[in-house]
């Protein structure tokens, strides 16, 4: 129930949005390669990049975007879904586009909550560089349409954040790096949501009052990850931490919502999702989840080199590469995110009330 909560809760936000003004939904979109739709190529030294085959051999016109996936990402899918264009890479406007008026992803491969994550792939946007852009990108509005017009897209827009899963996998989980043997989990995880509350208190002062966090997956089951299991199954250890994460970032989204004014920030918890469809790939028309379909060496990085063997049948796969799931998975898990939303609220309208909107 409570789960349903939290789902009703976000289409809630989505429906506000749409139902709010006669222009159509603005969205901007935080995170890291989940969600990214090119940014890193138009940065020289990023190791984080994907705009290679085989990534996008299921995108339009088989081409490599940048996004990290054969095909689309949930993303991509979701604003398909709301019948809005997917927001253009940060990167690729120019500061006079009229594009930034009407959305813009600002996600980046290999970008975590905190700045040190990532750090060897040389060059990323780290949550707060995209906050940083997207304040840019408000400057940049109210130069073009003044600061009233400008402000009221801000508050009016529903902002897509996932970001999280790199703190773990290309940090916390890396014995090599500092914050891996400095902290203990318990502390690890104090200092991610510590600087997550400072992230997310700026996109408020920014002009963000409708807000989605997407909470991790189980990251224990991705490939990269059982791959350092004797047996090639899912570390329980890391599952649990993420579900530690997740928990605490649903308490600090209710604690948000109840000291800063006019907010409406959602959790969105799709972690039982992610691993039904891990452990029941059958269910869902999959038949392996537990490999990826691009044959990468997880020794080597993990993502789909151009001299990697691809799968024969895409759509049979959960994951793409040793992090990312498929086009296929992607849709599943999009669908699943409308299907549960719409059949707990079969029409939109009338709006609930803000103080319903905030008791789920
Ligand atoms: C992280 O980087 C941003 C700028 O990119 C800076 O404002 C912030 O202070 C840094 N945070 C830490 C903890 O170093
Ligand atoms: C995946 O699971 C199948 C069937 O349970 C098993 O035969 C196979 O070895 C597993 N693959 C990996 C990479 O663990
Ligand atoms: C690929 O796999 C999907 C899902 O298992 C199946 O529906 C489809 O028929 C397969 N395509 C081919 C060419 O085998």
């Amino acid at each position: 129930m409570a789960k349903m909560g939290k789902i009703f809760a976000v289409l809630t936000a989505i429906a506000m949005a749409v139902g709010s003004s006669s222009a159509s939904l603005v969205t901007f979109v935080f995170g890291d390669s989940l969600t990214e739709v090119g940014n890193n190529n138009y940065l020289q030294l990023s190791l984080a990049k994907s705009n290679y085959p085989h990534y996008g051999i299921d995108f339009t016109n088989g081409k490599a975007t940048g996004r990290f996936t054969n095909g689309r990402t949930i993303g991509d899918i979701i604003s398909a879904k709301l019948g809005i264009p997917s927001p253009p890479p940060y990167l690729s406007l120019l500061p006079t586009d009229d594009a930034i008026l009407k959305g813009v992803n600002y996600a980046s491969g290999g970008a975590g909550i905190l700045n040190d994550t990532g750090l060897y792939f040389i060059e990323r946007l780290s949550f707060d560089d995209q906050i940083k852009n997207f304040e840019t990108t408000k400057q940049r509005m109210k130069a073009k349409i003044g600061d009233e017009a400008a402000n009221k897209i801000c508050n009016e827009a529903v902002y897509f954040i996932g970001i999280g899963s790199n703190d773990y996998v290309n940090n916390f989980l890396q014995p090599f790096l500092a914050d891996g043997q400095q902290f203990t989990h318990d502390e690890f995880v104090e200092l991610l949501i510590s600087t997550l509350a400072q992230q997310l208190v700026r996109l408020h002062q920014l002009g963000a009052r409708k807000l989605v966090f997407h909470g991790l997956g189980p990251l224990g089951c991705i490939p990269s990850q059982r791959a350092k299991s004797s047996r090639g199954q899912c570390l329980a250890q890391v599952n649990l931490w993420v579900q530690q994460f997740n928990s605490k970032v649903n308490k600090l989204i209710a604690t948000m919502n109840a000291h800063l004014p006019s907010s409406h920030f959602t959790f969105a918890d799709t972690y039982e999702q992610v691993l039904d469809l891990i452990q029941n790939p059958t269910a869902y028309g999959f038949k392996v989840s537990n490999a990826s379909c691009c044959n990468v060496d997880t020794k080597l990085g993990g993502l789909c080199l151009p001299n990697s063997k691809v799968c024969s049948n895409r759509s049979d796969y959960v994951f793409w590469d040793a992090f990312h799931p498929s086009d296929a998975a992607n849709a599943v898990l999009a669908d699943h995110f409308f299907n549960a939303i719409f059949s707990k609220s079969p029409s939109p309208a009338p709006m609930p009330s803000h103080s319903e909107f905030l008791l789920s």
